[in-house]
């Protein structure tokens, strides 16, 4: 018994210190020592020896426990030690690295030449005010002077939408002078708004999307007359294109204005010399503007003999384009996001 005794704490010391892991300290633990363990077999068997033999086996036998333990414990630490520096070394995190940068989202260009417009206009006095997408055939058309058989109405063809519970004809509105006849009719001069918004129209190819945006600008107030127009644009296109480019009014025709007309800019990609974006003449048209109708101040009630006004719808993707160079309007409502994150903006 104590031959094997001797042996048992040779082995099993020799077998600890062999340990490669934790997870062996834990086998030799439970084979020496555990229900079955053979130090416990052995400590079992000391039942059955001479009463005379049993202190001194039996102090040799709990020598050798208390020798095992102590053994794995210090054996325990070490590993556990050498594991921790494993890992360490092995799951190391670089503090130095750059953070990942969770994607940002940024401004759709028209989103962005709508809101410096705006911007632009507030601060020469014109607050913005909105209306209805969904119209009725009076704001949209009968107001601005546009009657039922109207030739231009054919350029305001658009989507039309069940009667209103008025039983008046609803559409989606072809154009923002709709809230000129809206803050007319609710308010009276001097009146001085722009109005941003989306419109729709029945037209779909190259150079068409059947919605697009436009602004509107009018000013309503004693004694306006054109010098007033040509002095707002003229400041408006200076600080939209940040550049000094000439301007020069086209006589055109809107039923609602009179006089009307186009205004052009001197073109931005060759200064007048003549390119593709010009079509080779030097201009680019950019709104179409005049003097409110008389016929119109009488629809909503404002004295023609006192009052006179402008207005001006400005369309905003072709502004968008002018400025950021876009070459193709699709390019907006494709959602193609290599070409919104080239233009998008915060
Ligand atoms: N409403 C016109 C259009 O959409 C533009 C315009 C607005 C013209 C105001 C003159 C005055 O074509």
């Amino acid at each position: 018994m104590r031959t094997q005794l001797e042996a048992l704490q040779q082995a099993s010391l020799a077998r600890l210190e062999g340990a490669a892991s934790v997870a062996d300290l834990e086998q030799i633990r439970v084979e020496t020592l555990g229900k079955k363990g053979t130090l416990t077999q052995l400590l079992r068997g000391l039942g059955g020896v001479s009463a005379e033999d049993r202190p001194l086996l039996g102090e040799l036998a709990n020598g050798l426990k208390t020798a095992f333990n102590a053994a794995l414990a210090a054996r325990q630490l070490l590993l556990q030690q050498r594991e921790m520096d494993l890992r360490l070394q092995a799951e190391r995190l670089d503090v130095t690295l750059p953070g990942r940068c969770p994607p940002v989202g940024g401004r759709h260009p028209i989103s962005r030449a709508l809101g410096e417009i705006i911007h632009i206009f507030s601060e020469m006095g014109f607050p913005p005010a909105t209306g209805p997408e969904v119209e009725d055939d009076w704001h949209n058309f009968e107001a601005l002077n546009i009657p039922a058989d109207h030739p231009a109405r054919q350029m305001h063809d658009t989507f039309y939408l069940p009667p209103g519970p008025r039983g008046e004809k609803r559409l989606l509105r072809t154009h923002t002078s709709t809230v000129q006849i809206r803050a007319m009719e609710n308010r009276r001069p001097p009146l001085r708004i722009i109005a941003p918004g989306r419109v729709f129209r029945c037209d779909s190819d190259l150079t068409h999307t059947p919605m697009f945006h436009q602004v509107e600008g009018f000013l309503v107030d004693e004694g306006v007359h054109f010098g007033h127009l040509k002095g707002i644009l003229e400041r408006f296109l200076h600080l939209f294109f940040e550049r000094d480019l000439p301007v020069r009014f086209r006589p055109s025709f809107f039923p609602f204005t009179e006089p009307s007309a186009e205004l052009d800019m001197g073109c931005l990609f060759c200064e007048g010399r003549g390119c593709r974006v010009c079509k080779g003449n030097g201009w680019i048209e950019i709104l179409g503007c005049g003097l409110i109708h008389p016929a119109v101040l009488d629809n909503v009630g404002i004295d023609r003999e006192k009052y006179s006004g402008f207005a001006f719808g400005v369309g905003v993707e072709r502004m968008a384009m002018l400025k950021y160079g876009i070459n193709d309007l699709r390019l907006f409502f494709e959602n193609d996001v290599r070409f919104l994150e080239q233009h998008a903006r915060l």
